[in-house]
């Protein structure tokens, strides 16, 4: 049996995914590694600042550092010296909205020579259905033994501490032993284990970003059929929802973007050979609704002549990652269309045009609220006219 100096290295551990799990686990006495190939993410972790806005991580970080229990690395070897080993690297759709297998395999091909039969290799990442067990096969063909678990992450950006302590796990084993060994680390951090096959698993991830890519789906939809008919979504919304469970689901309009759910419904639409229609529909709704919105403000517009103002570039409230946003194709559509686009966002540091909030209020002809942060609450729009299909600034549908 090998000696081993870390507990746990997590692959992809700089990331969204991985440095909330790493810190977690550190904060509970565990010996954690980080492995990444982002030397500029890992040299400011290793600062004790987290890239990216997730509540309650700095604090963790600072506390790991100190206690010396979060070691940072680039090298790939350090997969060799850890027990457990937590795969979270990213796992996008190409261009034709298939998943992208290279970068799984990259990383694995890189990982390879330090995988031993004394691991427990758990899959942490959002994966095409079947990944796990081409994964064990793949192993095996190549002479590598781990014991092999898909454990999906089911945390929402932002709330990923919290959550990961609170959220039950789903724990899925290639084979029974790797199925309790899996469940056995998960039981040490007092989570509610379910336990499931890698393939349901699988699905069960998947199923959860589609199903709520779909939830939005629909609002978005009826949001757009009253608009069309004049008629003010929210009011519709709250009227029928009074004092009526049975709607409890239906949610308000709004742009619904970012790295997981556009990606994995189409994930599913591939696997299920392009017949998730109900999937299709959804991507169309939501993606279609900045068409939706651009159209009607060239109607009510002469927009060659009109500078817009975009308020909000993260792809959620209250957040910083601008990953797949969709204030960015709003941005891209009325470029085409509009004398000029200028954006602003209070959280986003990734995008050197965005302008102070004032000023884009005050060089606005129109103003559009992307995203709902709360520093819009109380927006003073100088009489500007806004675009609000959140609701949020309870005015009402505005145009
Ligand atoms: N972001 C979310 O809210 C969320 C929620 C649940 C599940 N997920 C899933 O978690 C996974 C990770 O998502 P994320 O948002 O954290 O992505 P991310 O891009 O923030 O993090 C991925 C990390 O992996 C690193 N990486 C890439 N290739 C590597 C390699 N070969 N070796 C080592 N490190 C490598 C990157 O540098 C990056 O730091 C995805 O499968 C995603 O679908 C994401």
């Amino acid at each position: 049996m090998k000696d081993f100096i870390h507990d746990i290295c997590v692959v992809g551990g700089a990331g969204h995914i991985g440095l909330p799990f790493a810190l977690v686990f550190a904060e509970k006495g565990f010996n954690v590694a980080v492995y990444d190939i982002n030397q500029v993410a890992l040299d400011t972790i290793g600062k004790g600042i987290v890239p990216f806005m997730e509540d309650g991580a700095e604090l963790l970080l600072k506390k790991a550092l100190a206690a010396k229990n979060l070691t940072l690395s680039n090298d790939a070897q350090i997969v060799s010296q850890s027990k457990n080993i937590v795969i979270t690297i990213g796992t996008p759709v190409d261009e034709f909205l298939n998943p992208e297998f290279k970068i799984i395999t990259a990383t694995f091909e890189k990982i390879l020579p330090f995988l031993n039969e004394d691991q427990l290799l758990i899959l942490r990442s959002t994966v095409f259905p079947g990944t796990t067990d081409w994964l064990a096969q793949w192993l095996k063909s190549k002479g590598k033994m781990p014991l092999i678990s898909f454990c999906p992450e089911r945390v929402v950006q932002g709330k990923a501490i919290e959550e990961i302590l609170n959220l039950p796990q789903i724990v899925c084993g290639i084979t029974p032993e790797a199925e309790q060994a899996a469940s056995d680390l998960f039981n040490l951090i007092g989570v509610e284990i379910v336990r499931l096959t890698p393939l349901e698993g699988e699905f069960s991830k998947l199923f959860s970003n589609a199903y709520r890519y779909i939830t939005f789906a629909i609002a978005n939809q009826f949001y757009m059929i009253t608009t069309s008919a004049g008629v003010d979504y929210e009011r519709v919304m709250d009227g029928v929802k009074y004092h009526y469970p049975r709607l409890d689901g239906l949610v308000g309009a709004g742009f619904s973007a970012g790295p997981c759910l556009f990606k994995d419904t189409m994930q599913l639409n591939s696997f299920a050979k392009n017949e998730f229609f109900l999937g299709q529909a959804a991507m169309n709704v939501n993606e279609g609704l900045v068409l939706f919105v651009t159209d009607r403000l060239g109607v009510k517009y002469d927009l060659k002549n009109t500078t817009i103002g975009l308020l909000g570039m993260a792809f959620k409230p209250n957040n910083d990652d601008a990953r797949a946003s969709l204030s960015y194709k709003m941005k891209k559509v009325l470029t085409f269309k509009a004398k000029k686009v200028i954006t602003t966002d209070p959280y986003v540091t990734s995008d050197h045009d965005l302008m102070p909030l004032a000023e884009v209020v005050d060089q606005s002809d129109v103003l559009i609220l992307c995203v709902p942060h709360k520093q819009y609450e109380h927006l003073e729009t100088k009489g500007k006219p806004i675009v609000d299909i959140w609701g949020f600034l309870g005015n009402g549908t505005l145009f």
